[in-house]
């Protein structure tokens, strides 16, 4: 009895303990202190972006060492991992950004942020031009950004291959806008197949949701939309429960290529089951508004060119490189032979630069284009950048002392100025110790859709490979945990409450 009651009493103090750390949490959020102002007389540090690298820079980098200005279109940080859920209303979009004003209040030294888009990188005058293109624009819309230091985060767009078509008719999956365009088409789509008169063949047509690549990206949507069609739009428009179709198009021989054998197995298994078609070896070559024509061998061997009716098209196949990134590699003679991203060195200085870093998606270090790798590369680079700022205050101090100790009086003032310079040295030396970037792979995991998800996670020098329903478990605590704020943390749960308790929305907005 004795040790029940301690272990309710323990119970009891960690759940007090818990309600008052994510109290306190939030009211830190809302009440910043007063911050210190940028500081022009120090280097001015230009950030692009406000995606996975450059937040996760920003986030590590004490700000008062430098001027620091941060250029992006998007005032908000968003998390991609959750983006699929975001297409059916399992999570609402608010719940996976947070806005970078919040974020960057809370530093200890001011960060001056522009909401535009940079254009242009001109290095020989170290300018960074930048276009506001919001809808409301001043007097002034476009002007010109000096840096001293440029971090470029500004990612990647979508590929497309240069297919006729897809452009016009298809959907990505990037960015927040993409994923309520997405969840307004799928209803749309049942909608009009569910008008008056509409026939047969149409309602097919319409009802057919085909997602091209076999990404995780394709993979994890395809699964959101068959749970979505499982558990709820099936309830709520029976007409379309045997019509309603998934097909998820890949041109290569297996779906997720950057996982294990065993999970691609078991992905395509779940896919079986849940009743979303997979058509691999299938490439498609043209996109017009009701159709996509898409090339495969036949049974001889011989190529089949088809042509597949659509509702919804979502188009998934992976990144392609920025104008900004295009125009600036044409600029520099060293990046001639970059056709993926920025080349970078093994401190993610852009080659051919000075002073000009790159991280995540749009730079290329032989790492796959994830979060992981660019916030990774993002705090390394803080913690570089912090180090250079310490190293250049040590070397002041030294050069004040060495003029302190030539002044000296007398031998017993040169000792102790000499022992502080001694201990200067020594920190300077320590300080300047900071390795390469090195890339930590933690592993790969994906949602496949019927609360099941497979995980290749890393684990000692070895793999661990796992797929199912407990898999999906640990997806959503990874996930949880590594949301960006207590605020987005809360919110995902209460989502997921929501539409596990009321089923998802189904109004088309
Ligand atoms: P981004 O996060 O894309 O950020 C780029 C930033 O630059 C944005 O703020 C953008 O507005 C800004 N920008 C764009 N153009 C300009 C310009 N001209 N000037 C200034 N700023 C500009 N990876 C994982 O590791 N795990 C996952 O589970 C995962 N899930 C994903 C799900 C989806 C649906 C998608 C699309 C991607 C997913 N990824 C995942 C990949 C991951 O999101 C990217 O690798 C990551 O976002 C790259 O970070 P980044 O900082 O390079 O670019
Ligand atoms: P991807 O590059 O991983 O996959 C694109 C797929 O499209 C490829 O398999 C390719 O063969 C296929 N494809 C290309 N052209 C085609 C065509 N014309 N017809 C048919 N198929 C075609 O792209 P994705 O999924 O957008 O991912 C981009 C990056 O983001 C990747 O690095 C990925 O690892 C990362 N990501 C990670 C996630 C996770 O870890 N859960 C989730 C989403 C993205």
């Amino acid at each position: 009895f004795r040790f029940l009651r301690w272990t309710w009493r323990a119970t009891y103090l960690s759940a007090i303990a818990g309600v008052a750390w994510v109290g306190y949490g939030i009211w830190d959020m809302r009440h910043p202190e007063d911050q210190a102002q940028p500081d022009p007389s120090k280097k001015t540090l230009v950030v692009l972006g406000t995606g996975w690298g450059s937040v996760s820079l920003l986030k590590k980098l004490d700000t008062e060492n430098y001027n620091v200005v941060v250029v992006s279109p998007r005032n908000y940080f968003l998390f991609t991992p959750l983006l699929p859920s975001c297409t059916v209303g399992t999570i609402e979009h608010r719940s996976i950004m947070e806005p970078i004003r919040n974020f960057l209040r809370h530093k200890k030294a001011a960060v001056k942020y522009y909401e535009a888009e940079a254009t242009k990188i001109d290095y020989e005058k170290r300018i960074v031009y930048i276009n506001d293109d919001s809808e409301i624009k001043g007097d002034v819309s476009a002007t010109e950004v000096p840096f001293d230091m440029l971090v470029i985060g500004v990612g990647a767009e979508n590929a497309t291959f240069g297919i006729p078509g897809v452009t016009e008719h298809g959907l990505f999956l990037k960015e927040v806008g993409d994923a309520q365009r997405i969840r307004n088409r799928i209803m749309d789509c049942c909608e009009t197949a569910t008008f008056k008169d509409q026939s047969p063949e149409e309602i097919k047509r319409l009802l057919h949701m085909v997602v091209v690549g076999g990404g995780p990206t394709g993979v994890e949507f395809a699964g959101e939309l068959q749970d979505f069609f499982n558990s709820d739009l099936k309830k709520w428009l029976p007409e379309i429960k045997d019509t309603f179709k998934v097909t998820l198009v890949e041109a290569l021989p297996n779906v997720l290529p950057m996982f294990s054998k065993q999970l691609i197995d078991y992905t395509e298994k779940t896919f079986k089951e849940e009743t979303i078609t997979i058509r691999t070896k299938t490439m498609v070559k043209k996109v017009t508004d009701k159709y996509i024509e898409a090339e495969s061998a036949g049974p001889d061997g011989k190529k089949i060119v088809e042509q597949i009716p659509y509702g919804l098209l979502v188009w998934a196949t992976g990144n392609a490189l920025r104008p900004i990134v295009k125009d600036f590699i044409s600029q520099i003679p060293a990046q001639k032979d970059s056709r993926r991203g920025l080349a970078v060195n093994e401190y993610l200085v852009v080659k051919g630069c000075e002073n000009v870093w790159a991280v995540g998606d749009c730079a290329v270090a032989n790492y796959a284009p994830t979060a992981q790798v660019a916030s990774q590369e993002g705090a390394w680079l803080a913690r570089m950048f912090n180090q250079m700022a310490k190293t250049h205050e040590i070397e002041a101090e030294l050069a004040e002392l060495s003029v302190k100790q030539e002044k000296a009086p007398g031998k017993e003032v040169r000792d102790a100025v000499f022992a502080d310079i001694k201990d200067l040295q020594k920190r300077l030396r320590r300080v300047k110790q900071i390795g390469p970037f090195e890339y930590t792979h933690q592993g790969s995991l994906a949602y496949i859709g019927s609360e099941k998800a497979v995980a290749d996670i890393a684990w000692w020098s070895g793999n661990i490979a796992s797929g199912g329903t407990l898999t999906y478990l640990f997806w959503r605590s990874a996930y949880i945990s590594m949301c960006f704020s207590t605020r987005n943390r809360i919110l995902v749960c209460v989502d997921w409450v929501k539409s596990k308790v009321f089923g998802r929305d189904v109004s088309r907005v």
